[in-house]
C-alpha cells in the first residue's frame, strides 16, 4: 500500500518535492495534496491532511512547525521535518520527540555524516562539535540590524565573523540558519557540545558548513557545499531529495541505511 503525503509549504522546497513525488521518483509514495498559506484555496486542509496522510511533512518554517507539528503527532499520524531549526526550542522538541502516538522523522537536509555522529554518541562520548558556516552577506541581513549595520555587511569585501555560540544563540540573532547546528545538536544528543562560527563571506557563491566532531570512537572532519536551490538562494538544491529519499525508505524499508 502507497505511504500518503501532505506537504506544508510549496515555496522552493516544498514545490521541488512536490515535482519529485508527482514524476514518481520515490515508488511506494502518493502526494495526496499541499496545505495552502493563508486563505490561498488550493481544497486541501490540514484536517484533510490528518485524514488522509500517513505523513505530514513540513517544509514551511519554524512557526509552521509549532503550529502543525503536535496536533499532526497527537493525531496519529507522521511528521517529517526539515525546519529543523525548530527544534531549539525544548518545549517544542519534547512536544515532537517525546510524545505520540504519532513519529516525527527529521531531513538530513542540507548536511551529511550525521549517522556517523548518532552513532558516535550512541556508542561513546561526543566531545565537541563545531560548525563553521559560510553564507553570501546578503543571505544574512536580519530585520534587528540597523541600517548601518546592514551597509556595512552588504558592501563587505573580505569574510565577516557574525556570531561563535550555540543554537540557542543562533536562533536569536540568525533564526533561518539554525537547521544544520540543531541537526548537529540532535544527532549528537547533547544541545551543549556545538558551537557554529557564522561567517558572511562575500566569496561564498555557494553555501558551505565545515564539521568537525571530536568524539571517544573519532574524529570526523567533513565539509558540505550546497548547490543553491534555484527556486530560493537560502536553501540548498539537496534538500528536497534528502526529503524525498526519506520518504522511500518510510514508503519501504529496503535494508540498507546509505
Ligand atoms: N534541514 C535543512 O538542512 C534545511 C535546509 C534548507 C531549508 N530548510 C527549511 O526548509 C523550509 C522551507 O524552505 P524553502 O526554501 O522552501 O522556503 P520558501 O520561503 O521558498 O517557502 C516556504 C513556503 O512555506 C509556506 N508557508 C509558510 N508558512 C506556512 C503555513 N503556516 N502554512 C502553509 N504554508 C506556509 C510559504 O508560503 C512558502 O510557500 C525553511 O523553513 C528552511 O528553514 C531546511
Amino acid at each position: 500500500m502507497a505511504l500518503t503525503v501532505a506537504l506544508i509549504g510549496s515555496g522552493a522546497i516544498g514545490s521541488r518535492i512536490a515535482e519529485l513525488l508527482d514524476a514518481g521518483t520515490a515508488p511506494g509514495v502518493r502526494l495526496a495534496g499541499v496545505i495552502p498559506h493563508g486563505d490561498a484555496g488550493t481544497g486541501f486542509s490540514f484536517a484533510d491532511a490528518l485524514e488522509v496522510a500517513d505523513v505530514v511533512v513540513e517544509c514551511a518554517g519554524v512557526a509552521a512547525v509549532s503550529e502543525f507539528g503536535p496536533p499532526t503527532i497527537r493525531s496519529g499520524k507522521d511528521l517529517l521535518v526539515t525546519s529543523i531549526g525548530a527544534l531549539c526550542d525544548p518545549s517544542l522538541r519534547s512536544a515532537l520527540l517525546d510524545e505520540g502516538p504519532g513519529r516525527t522523522f527529521l531531513t538530513t537536509g542540507a548536511l551529511g555524516g550525521l549517522d556517523a555522529i548518532t552513532a558516535a554518541g550512541a556508542g561513546g562520548t561526543i566531545h565537541r562539535i563545531t560548525l563553521e558556516t559560510r553564507k553570501l552577506p546578503a543571505a544574512l541581513v536580519q530585520p534587528w540590524m540597523d541600517g548601518e549595520t546592514t551597509e556595512g555587511l552588504l558592501a563587505a569585501t573580505r569574510p565577516v565573523e557574525l556570531l561563535r555560540g550555540g543554537p540557542a544563540e543562533l536562533m536569536r540573532a540568525f533564526p533561518k540558519s539554525t537547521n544544520v547546528v540543531s541537526a548537529l545538536a540532535l544527532a549528537a544528543g547533547n544541545w551543549e557540545v556545538v558551537e557554529a562560527v557564522l561567517i558572511a563571506d562575500p566569496g561564498a557563491h555557494r553555501t558551505s558548513h565545515h564539521v568537525v566532531a571530536e568524539t571517544s570512537l573519532g574524529t570526523f572532519d567533513f565539509r558540505v557545499t550546497n548547490e543553491a536551490s534555484p527556486g530560493n538562494p537560502a536553501s540548498s538544491a539537496l534538500v528536497p531529495h534528502a526529503v524525498v529519499r526519506g520518504l522511500k525508505s518510510l514508503a519501504n524499508a529496503s535494508g540498507s541505511f546509505i
